[in-house]
């Protein structure tokens, strides 16, 4: 009986302990990736990025691998905000459309082929982002379209 009341007690303080780092970590946000200046090495300046190309670009890949990410009100929730936070900074660290111009050659020509396989091998999007952002889910003929463009353009790299 006794125990009994004092295993409660010990469970009612790991809630409240919780709790309250819960509340804590609350105040901590991480910087936004949201930039107000346009970016003068942005893929779409010097190379050919077709409309239906760009389109499938903006909705499936920004949001990780450019300078602008459109944040869905659960970001404002912690920790699910470090989560999202260590996606962008990880995904632009790879591969940054925005910054695309001020790649070396090689670099463009090796980012080109890594999309072309992580299409393939369905990598990308992440599968945990496309649970909740159905529209940016691939149909077959998205990839083939984006595959064929990475080849043109790689073609045409010089
Ligand atoms: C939710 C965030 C997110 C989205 C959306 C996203 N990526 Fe990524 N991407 C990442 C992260 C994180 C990495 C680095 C870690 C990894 O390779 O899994 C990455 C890595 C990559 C790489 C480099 C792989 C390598 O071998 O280094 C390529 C290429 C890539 N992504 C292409 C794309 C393309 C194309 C799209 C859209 C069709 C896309 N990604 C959408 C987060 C994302």
């Amino acid at each position: 009986m006794n125990l009994k009341i004092k295993k409660s007690n010990v469970s009612k303080k790991i809630f409240l302990g919780i709790l309250v780092i819960f509340l804590l970590i609350q105040f901590y946000r991480p910087e936004k990736n949201i930039s107000t200046e346009p970016s003068a090495n942005e893929i779409e300046l010097h190379y050919n990025v077709p409309e239906n190309v760009q389109t499938i670009l903006q909705t499936s890949c920004y949001d990780c691998h450019s300078n602008n990410t459109k944040y869905p009100w659960y970001n404002n929730v912690q920790p699910i905000a470090f989560w999202l936070n260590s996606h962008v900074i990880d995904g632009k660290k790879h591969l940054n459309f925005d910054e695309f111009n001020a790649y070396t050659l090689d670099r463009k020509r090796k980012k080109l082929k890594e999309i072309g396989e992580t299409l393939e091998e369905n990598e990308m999007p992440l599968p945990s982002y496309t649970i909740i952002h159905g529209d940016a889910k691939l149909s077959d003929t998205d990839k083939k379209m984006l595959i064929d463009w990475t080849n043109s353009l790689s073609d045409g790299l010089k």
